[in-house]
């Protein structure tokens, strides 16, 4: 065999949602009518205005170096923007050293896993999880450890508390949570902090926090998300702007160490060396300096907010239960029946294309993406609606 015999048996069980997309590309090539395709979290709207208006200004720019190699923190003015828009999000004084520049959230998790873990080191994560994570994990040899959420699908700090051993190192969130859209409240966030403080006094290295935040500006009903820096001072947050600008094929993010963090300096330093030795060198040039302008610019959130609430009011009329989805742009119901394959089998047969929960390590539920055309929705209720009669 010429590849890896773990890679083998990676792709062998290869993930849910490229297996779905990769069909949803052959229903479309073989015709028969529409695909109503949602398994994939590649938002159809375009990014914000002021993005192509940024991004031919500077693309005509013709003050030279302008595509050169940079620090591999990425470029100042970029880094101050971006402390700058933290800091009044969250409420602490971000300055531009805290911010490391990265190839998307990916790219993020990555680097603060390298720079985080030693081999056979613990992450704890919640279940239903991203499914990228366990791979994520395993690339730093690190070991991911599941704990369950609650039924509501908030985290559960006791359920992770139960999970941490000696050898645990980060416990992984993720909010607005992929895949249920639920937006996880600040009561619990500092729950959860408190827990961490408590259970890291002892040891000479405290647990990190690490908030996967790629959704963190795609919430409905409240003005901000909850914040993961006041509930803790070990916390780091790995973001982008493939979802809040729209840009998921730019690959353009950053890590954020909190302020309150103690010795940040060595940890911001760390993120520098693994983010250059990952391979990834820097961020993307170009992207980093069109994005210095759009701190304080989100995707139309309305355009989503609209395709939420037409869902789930639909969906909960038919007779579907699911966790109330306050941010992201997915939805997470139980599959009737309880098996999740079969109903998206199902839901396949009529051209509906969703993910079974079990591609997220947990079975019994599905996932629909919403971040497609008004029409993609409006034209497979009949679908779902047929899919639970009988
Ligand atoms: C929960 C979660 N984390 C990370 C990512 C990766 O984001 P990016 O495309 O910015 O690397 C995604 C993308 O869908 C996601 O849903």
């Amino acid at each position: 065999m010429p590849i890896s015999r773990k890679i083998d048996g990676y792709l062998a069980n290869a993930s849910w949602i490229r297996k779905l997309f990769e069909e949803g590309n052959r229903m479309r090539a073989e015709g028969g009518g529409p695909v109503y395709d949602f398994s994939i979290g590649n938002p159809e709207l375009e990014p914000p205005a002021l993005f192509k208006e940024t991004l031919t200004r500077l693309a005509a720019d013709a003050s030279g170096g302008m595509h050169r190699y940079m620090s591999n923190v990425g470029y100042d003015e970029t880094r101050a923007a971006v402390a700058g828009s933290l800091s009044s999000d969250y409420g602490l004084p971000f300055v531009a050293d805290q911010v490391i520049m990265t190839v998307g959230a990916g790219g993020a998790i990555n680097t603060a896993l390298k720079a985080l873990l030693d081999p056979g080191e613990e992450v704890v994560v919640s279940v239903p999880y991203f499914v990228e994570y366990r791979f994520y994990i395993d690339n730093h040899q690190g070991v991911m450890v599941a704990a369950p959420m609650r039924r509501s699908f908030d985290l559960d700090p006791d359920a992770i508390e139960a999970k941490i051993t000696e050898l645990t190192r980060i416990v992984l969130i993720n909010n607005p949570h992929n895949p249920t859209g639920v937006v996880y409240p600040q009561e619990t966030l500092d729950r959860l902090g408190e827990m961490l403080r408590r259970v890291s006094a002892g040891r000479d290295r405290p647990i990190f926090l690490i908030d996967d935040a790629p959704y963190r500006k795609l919430v409905y009903d409240i003005p901000r998300c909850t914040n993961p820096f006041s509930a803790y001072e070990h916390t780091l947050m790995a973001t982008s702007h493939s979802k809040d600008l729209g840009l998921p094929g730019e690959r353009i993010g950053f890590l954020a160490v909190s302020p309150r963090c103690m010795g940040w300096q060595r940890v911001a330093g760390a993120l520098a060396f693994t983010n250059r030795t990952l391979g990834y060198v820097n961020a993307p040039a170009l992207m980093q300096r069109v994005v210095a302008h759009l701190q304080d610019v989100t995707i139309d959130l309305g355009w989503y907010r609209r395709k939420r609430d037409l869902l789930y009011k639909e969906l909960t009329r038919m007779g579907y239960r699911m966790p109330y989805p306050g941010g992201a742009f997915y939805i997470f119901p139980e599959a009737p029946g309880g098996d999740d394959i079969a109903f998206m089998q199902k839901l396949k047969d009529m051209r509906v294309l969703v993910v079974p929960g079990t591609g997220f390590g947990m079975r019994g539920h599905f996932r629909v993406s919403y971040c497609m055309r008004d029409e993609v929705i409006e034209g497979a209720l009949p679908a779902f609606e047929q899919a639970i009669r009988g």
